[in-house]
């Protein structure tokens, strides 16, 4: 892995620590389909990746296993056994490559927890490609994916990152040329939304005759392609799951509406929720709005970031 710079071949040196930097996404447009037989829901999605990243390392152990540690905002709320979606990333690797797992990997988050930002899939995937570095196993594309499909609908994006339509159950995906960058505002929550909760609460509802599946990315698609303003972008955001995470945790309109009434272009749940996304016109709006939102209260964390964004880098 170490490059020399004589040209002479490199003496074996022990392996340093392998250092990943991975942004959270966010779904611009999520249309949400029918429960499929196998439970899951037919996803009409566009991704996007934006400017907060995790950072995954990950150094051989002397011992055999898989340890995992975590700091940062949230890190005393997640599992760092098998729950963890990096140490299945990792068990995953090394049962491909056929190596004997001896791994300690540390996340350094600052992706928010549980938000509906996909921290825990881009841990996921960043993990994929560290371990994959480190154990010096080589997986083709169609292989990275496949393995990062086994582990979330959205790790395959999560290792791509940039802009790009998902279908499927959100883990069949098409790249998107997108030209331009957009400001967003991102505030957290006290209250959490399982992703599982939110899609049955989607299902409840449409049984009840509210919402229905917005099936067409083209007119976001072309937006992002043709790098519209931040104006017209606020009009073509959707998110078929907004309803549901609203309609279970009501304090979540309060929080929209006040980033509106602060200046906002548009607010939007970020995937399943709880986190409120504001798209804003530049960043001195978003550093502007992102202070009046914090004197207001009701956000947990204010955060300010804008996308797309290259994906996992080393
Ligand atoms: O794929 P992932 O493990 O992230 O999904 C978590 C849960 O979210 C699934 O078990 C399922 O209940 C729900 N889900 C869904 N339809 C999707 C993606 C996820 O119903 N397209």
């Amino acid at each position: 892995m170490n490059e020399q710079s004589s040209g002479q071949a490199a003496p074996s040196v022990p392996s340093a620590a392998i250092a990943v930097d991975v942004p959270a996404k966010i779904n611009p447009h999520l249309g949400v389909g029918n429960a499929r037989a196998d439970g899951y829901h037919a996803l009409s999605t566009v991704y996007q990746s934006i400017s907060l990243y995790d950072t995954v390392t990950v150094e051989r152990a002397d011992e055999p296993g898989i340890e995992l540690t975590v700091a940062g905002e949230g890190a005393d709320t997640l599992p760092t056994g098998d729950d963890n979606l990096a140490v299945r990333a990792a068990k995953l690797v090394a049962i491909y490559g056929g190596v004997e797992p001896d791994v300690r990997i540390h996340l350094n988050k600052r992706i928010p927890v549980a938000g509906g930002l996909a921290g825990g899939s881009a841990d996921a995937a960043a993990t994929l490609v560290a371990c994959a570095r480190l154990w010096e196993v080589a997986i083709g594309d169609a292989e990275l994916h496949r393995l990062a499909a086994g582990l979330g609908s959205d790790v395959p994006f999560c290792l791509k990152g940039g802009t790009a339509v998902g279908s499927g159950r959100g883990e069949e995906l098409t790249h998107v040329d997108s030209r331009g960058t957009w400001h967003w505002v991102v505030a957290t929550t006290d209250t959490q939304i399982s992703t599982p909760e939110c899609f049955k609460e989607v299902d409840r509802l449409r049984e009840e005759g509210i919402g229905r599946f917005s099936s067409d990315v083209d007119p976001i698609v072309r937006a992002f392609e043709s790098q519209v303003g931040a104006d017209e972008l606020a009009r073509l955001l959707v998110n078929d799951m907004e309803a549901a995470a609203v309609s279970l945790r009501p304090q979540l309109a309060s929080l929209m509406h006040g980033g509106l009434e602060e200046g906002a272009l548009a607010a939007h749940v970020s995937g399943s929720g709880p986190t409120v996304l504001f798209l804003v016109a530049d960043v001195k709006h978003a550093v502007a709005l992102a202070r009046r939102l914090r004197m207001r209260g009701g956000a947990r964390s204010v955060h300010i970031a804008h996308g797309p964004v290259s994906g996992p880098a080393a």
